[in-house]
């Protein structure tokens, strides 16, 4: 058999096993086996020494051609090989059960601050924010409580170093003038906040607690909107049995003024008939005329109180700490 004759079925032994490799292993082998330094493609190559001046070119061509067409199938077979191996080995199973971590959940000062948010979002209110940081305008003087007024004093709180007497917000109330001052009437909001206060800490009380402040202004406004509205919210949040108790009471920014107090079960529980649990009262008229309302076509109500409170009665918890110390052994069971 001529040289040239032996090219092409030594050519179409190593094309077909290249093909049949399906390992990248076996594929190396085979490429040893015909391509190496000993191969038996390489081997042909060797015998063109033997060949006579005028059969080497041709012979020559030849084999560079079958050469190259091997080198191609090899590399592509490679690649297809290497694509193979980084693909899953199974098709993906969707309805397989996830292997996430545990996202964590929400503290329960903010889950019983939603469930407020959600039962005022019911019935027309929406939500309203406004700085912890604030001036003595917006905290005091707006809302008609002087600098001289008796009331600051039990409010007095944490002044920052600045020119005009910043300081952090005692409640949420700055919020109503906020509001006011950039809308019209009517008025529907809610405020959940946080606040500051000058008070050491015990087992009902901290220097910096949550609150969450309504304000209601509009036509013939009355008190028994208040009433209403807060009936309906406190029992969707603790319970169509429990009671509620208006007491009268003073705040300089409504008048009248009242504080709510609440009894259930639970606050028997506690040892006590009543619990106090928030201030509202009728938007006092120089707040009305301090934020460019007319007071004599316009009224409203406003409330706020302790989002704590709420989550303690809820929750039956008897140390308002517990809800700063994010231990986890609290937070995991809400
Ligand atoms: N700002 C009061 C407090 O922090 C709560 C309060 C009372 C808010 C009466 C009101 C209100 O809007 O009308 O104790």
């Amino acid at each position: 058999m001529s040289f040239l004759d032996e090219i092409t079925p030594l050519k179409e032994a190593a094309l077909q096993a290249l093909q049949a490799a399906d390992t990248l292993p076996k594929l190396d082998d085979v490429r040893v086996q015909y391509l190496g330094t000993n191969g038996q493609f390489t081997g042909l190559l060797k015998q063109m020494g033997a060949l006579t001046k005028e059969d080497r070119p041709a012979a020559g061509k030849a084999v560079n051609l079958a050469k190259a067409e091997l080198i191609q199938t090899l590399d592509r077979q490679r690649e297809e090989l290497e694509l193979a191996a980084a693909a899953p080995q199974r098709a993906t199973d969707f309805t397989a059960p996830g292997r996430r971590r545990p996202l964590g959940k929400q503290h329960p000062l903010t889950q019983v601050t939603e469930e407020i948010v959600r039962s005022f979002r019911k019935i027309g209110f929406a939500v309203a924010d406004g700085p912890e940081i604030e001036n003595e305008r917006y905290c005091f003087d707006a809302l008609n409580t002087p600098a001289d007024h008796p009331a600051r004093d039990t409010q007095d709180t944490f002044f920052l170093d600045t020119a005009d007497r910043q300081l952090l917000r005692t409640h949420t109330s700055s919020v109503q003038i906020r509001v006011m001052e950039q809308s019209p009437p009517p008025i529907r909001i809610i405020v959940p906040g946080r606040v500051y206060r000058r008070d050491t800490a015990d087992a009902t009380h901290n220097p910096t607690f949550h609150q969450i402040e309504g304000l209601y202004v509009d036509r013939n406004v009355t008190m028994a909107d208040l009433k209403g509205t807060v009936e309906f919210v406190f029992k969707e949040l603790l319970g169509k049995e429990v009671k509620l108790r208006f007491r009268p009471h003073y705040f300089s920014y409504t008048e009248p003024s009242l504080e709510i107090d609440f009894s259930s079960a639970l606050v028997r529980k506690m040892g006590k008939e009543w619990l106090e649990i928030a201030g509202c009262g009728m938007v006092h008229p120089t707040v009305f005329e301090n934020v460019g309302y007319d007071p004599e076509e316009w009224s409203g109500w406003a409330f706020g109180f302790g989002i704590e409170r709420i989550a303690m009665i809820r929750y039956g918890i008897s140390d308002i700490r517990l809800f700063y110390e994010n231990d986890l052994r609290f937070l995991n069971r809400f």
